[in-house]
């Protein structure tokens, strides 16, 4: 690859590889470049063959011109050199559009008669870079100012507070989405019939060898009266139910048995009991509860 151009193509065309197979690859949410080790051997053969086809057409070229009788060999040359400039002069040229300055050549018209020192001031043009944003300013400025100060279309306590509610209204989305990535930090009580309805299944599953059906307790505490030995709300019971209770009394973890989400299900249905009246209740354990007193 001998030509700056060649070498344009081979970047702009891996850029370009690297989004369509980016958004080709089958990764759901994450980046396939960063997890999956054949993204980047694809993006690798990609390259190789961009290369062996900038050297190929290169190679082609080469032997053509080398095919060709001397005088039209030196004119087929020198128009190569100068397809290979162009796209550079049109940059070029576009770039100085926008400094509007004279090239060097033609700064004699523009210089001022005054001369301090022996330095000399041009009379150059406000570039129209500056020129046009300074328009563009101005017109910003009178758009924000009939907006914000005549009209009072919205000031910035009511930004925050739509910034918050939007906020808000996509983090319930999410967790709507994210409910089997509750921890002891995030867990809340669940209250849809779906979820307190699979929490009783868990529980009738698991629990009631121990702690009854309707929750009056057996080998486990009581758990419909309002005293709790290892803490009460959703975030202890969900803890207990996780962690285990204190050593030898047999309440097991159940992190293992049981997903973050069936946890929080089992949770939230264990708090229901809470107020109910069991067959055959045992005698309250622990000490009452109540959210201020021992929120951890
Ligand atoms: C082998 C019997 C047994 C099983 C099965 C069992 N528990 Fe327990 N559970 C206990 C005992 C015993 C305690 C008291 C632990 C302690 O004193 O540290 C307890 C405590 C609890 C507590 C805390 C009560 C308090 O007063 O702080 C909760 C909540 C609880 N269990 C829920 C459950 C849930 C939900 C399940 C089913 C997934 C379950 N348990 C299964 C025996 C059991």
């Amino acid at each position: 690859m001998k030509t700056t151009a060649s070498y344009f193509r081979v970047i702009l065309f891996t850029i370009a590889s690297i989004g369509v197979i980016e958004y080709l690859y089958e990764t759901g949410t994450e980046w396939a470049m960063f997890t999956q080790y054949l993204f980047w051997l694809i993006v690798g053969c990609i390259v190789l063959f961009a290369i062996a086809f900038e050297i190929c057409i290169e190679a082609l070229e080469t032997v053509l011109a080398h095919s060709l009788e001397e005088e039209a060999k030196v004119k087929y040359i020198a128009k190569r050199k100068e397809d290979q400039q162009r796209p550079f002069n049109k940059i070029n040229a576009f770039y100085q559009r926008l400094l509007g300055s004279k090239s060097i050549k033609e700064e004699h018209e523009i210089i001022l008669d005054h001369n301090y020192d022996g330095i000399k001031e041009l009379d150059n043009n406000l570039p129209p870079w500056w020129v046009y944003s300074f328009y563009a300013s101005i017109l910003f400025a009178v758009v924000y100012l009939v907006r914000f100060e005549v009209f009072h279309d919205y000031n910035q306590v009511e930004e925050y507070e739509a910034a918050v509610e939007f906020a808000q209204k996509e983090i319930s989305e999410w967790k709507k989405t994210a409910k089997n990535l509750v921890d002891i930090t995030t867990v809340e009580v669940l209250t849809e019939a779906s979820d307190l309805s699979a929490g009783k299944k868990i529980f009738n599953a698991n629990c009631v060898a121990c702690h009854k059906a309707d929750g009056g307790g057996g080998i486990g505490p009581n758990l419909t009266d309002t005293n709790w030995i290892l803490g009460g709300g959703i975030k202890n019971v969900f803890k207990t139910i996780s962690e285990g209770g204190r050593d030898g009394k047999g309440m097991v973890s159940w992190k293992s048995d049981l997903k973050p989400l069936e946890m929080a299900q089992v949770a939230s249905y264990v708090l229901t009991f809470q107020g109910t009246t069991p067959a055959e209740p045992k005698d309250p354990e622990g000490n009452v509860w109540t959210p201020e007193a021992t929120d951890k």
